[in-house]
């Protein structure tokens, strides 16, 4: 296992700044997950990681090596995509085989790291088959086979999950996370599904328009966004944002008169807001609270419900703007209804900068 250390890093293609200066550090034998939206720049730093494209300027280095300017097969990687492009005409235990093949492998040795990671993915009793008698599950785990085999100190995975069902996904996830730990390698894992991001990643790198916007452990991010792009990309349902202004509450509080005005929510003591400012107030639908009447801090009306099982989404109108509450569906609230809630917690933003103000 190594550490990857990416500074400063930028990509263009032709006029395209694709990637403005990146900082990735991950420690050996870390699980790191890129996550951002579509065209972020995530496949684009995968390959720079890869040696598949080179760098327009910064350095990348494994462990105490510089590999900026070495070619993949000197990196010491192996790479498993989203489509998993088996040979068709090879049997699994001949896909599993056929990088080390091609690099004079001993045979005794191919055998044994053949069966050892077959074994590991429980591909043992599917080692004469075809990819074609093959499920999607049990292809992607012969992509990734064909990673193991390799015993890389770096393994990226490229959206790797993107072509499986839904209840597939969730358990090649877990999978991958067992796999690590069992390996005892460093991944770099790219997403743009904020549910593997949180659920897989050591630390978690949330990329916006080729930059950092934010790094550190999932729920270190998840709990404290900077911005209010991290704030709206993680979580589900995502937060809800309303647009506020700020207001001397007297007394040395501030408070924030929320949408149209017509409601009020009385701020923390001590966040860096000044009266007047234009910010946007967040809330997570699982942070408000059905609660008594005497203890209400805002009053929401109900206008749809989604029924989840155990948890219903109340579709709502705060002050003009739409929210969205997670109740238990025990409550019983129902379309029509005025909840009394209260806000177990709540996220402020600049509206000209996007900063979290904490
Ligand atoms: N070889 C290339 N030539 C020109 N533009 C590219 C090339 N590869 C990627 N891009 C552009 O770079 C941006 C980021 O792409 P990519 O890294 O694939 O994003 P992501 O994986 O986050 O969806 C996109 O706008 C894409 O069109
Ligand atoms: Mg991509």
């Amino acid at each position: 296992m190594v550490a990857v250390s990416v500074q400063q890093v930028t990509k263009s293609f032709g006029a395209t700044k694709v990637l403005r200066g990146v900082d990735v550090h991950v420690p050996a034998g870390g699980f790191a997950v890129l996550v951002g939206p579509s065209g972020c720049g995530k496949s684009t730093l995968l390959r720079l990681l890869a040696g598949l494209e080179e760098v327009t300027s910064g350095s990348i280095r494994f462990g105490e090596r510089e590999v900026t300017r070495l070619e993949p097969r000197e990196r010491d990687i192996a790479m498993v995509f989203q489509s998993y492009a088996l040979y068709p005409h090879l049997t699994v235990r001949d896909n599993l085989a056929f990088g080390l093949r091609l690099r004079k492998t001993d045979p005794a040795e191919i055998g044994r790291r053949v069966d050892e990671a077959a074994a590991m993915l429980g591909l043992s009793h599917l080692l004469d088959r075809l990819p074609k008698a093959l499920s999607g599950g049990q292809r992607q785990r012969v992509a990734m086979g064909r990673a193991i085999v390799r015993r890389p100190a770096l393994f990226l995975f490229d959206e790797p999950l993107s072509n499986l069902d839904a209840a597939l996904r969730a358990q090649v996830r877990v999978d991958i996370r067992k796999l690590h730990d069992q390996l005892g390698a460093t991944s770099v894992y790219v997403t743009h599904d904020q549910v593997e991001a949180m659920t897989l990643a050591d630390v978690m790198f949330v990329l916006n328009g080729g930059v950092v916007e934010q790094q550190g452990a999932p729920l270190e991010v998840y709990d404290a966004p900077a911005t209010r792009f991290v704030a709206g990309f993680l979580g589900s349902p995502a937060m809800n944002f309303i647009k506020a202004t700020i207001e001397d509450a007297g007394g040395g509080g501030l408070r924030a008169r929320l949408g149209d005005g017509s409601a009020n929510l009385a701020l923390p003591p001590g966040l860096p807001a000044r009266p007047g400012q234009a910010v946007e107030v967040g809330v997570r639908p699982h942070d408000l609270e059905l609660c008594d009447e005497s203890a209400a801090e805002i009053h929401l009306k109900v206008d749809f419900v989604e029924l989840l099982g155990p948890e219903i989404h109340a579709h709502c109108v705060l002050a003009g703007a739409p929210v969205i509450a997670c109740l238990e569906t025990r409550t019983g609230v129902s379309v029509g209804d005025t909840l009394p809630l209260r806000v177990r917690r709540l996220h402020l933003f600049d509206q000209e900068s996007g900063r979290a103000l904490r």
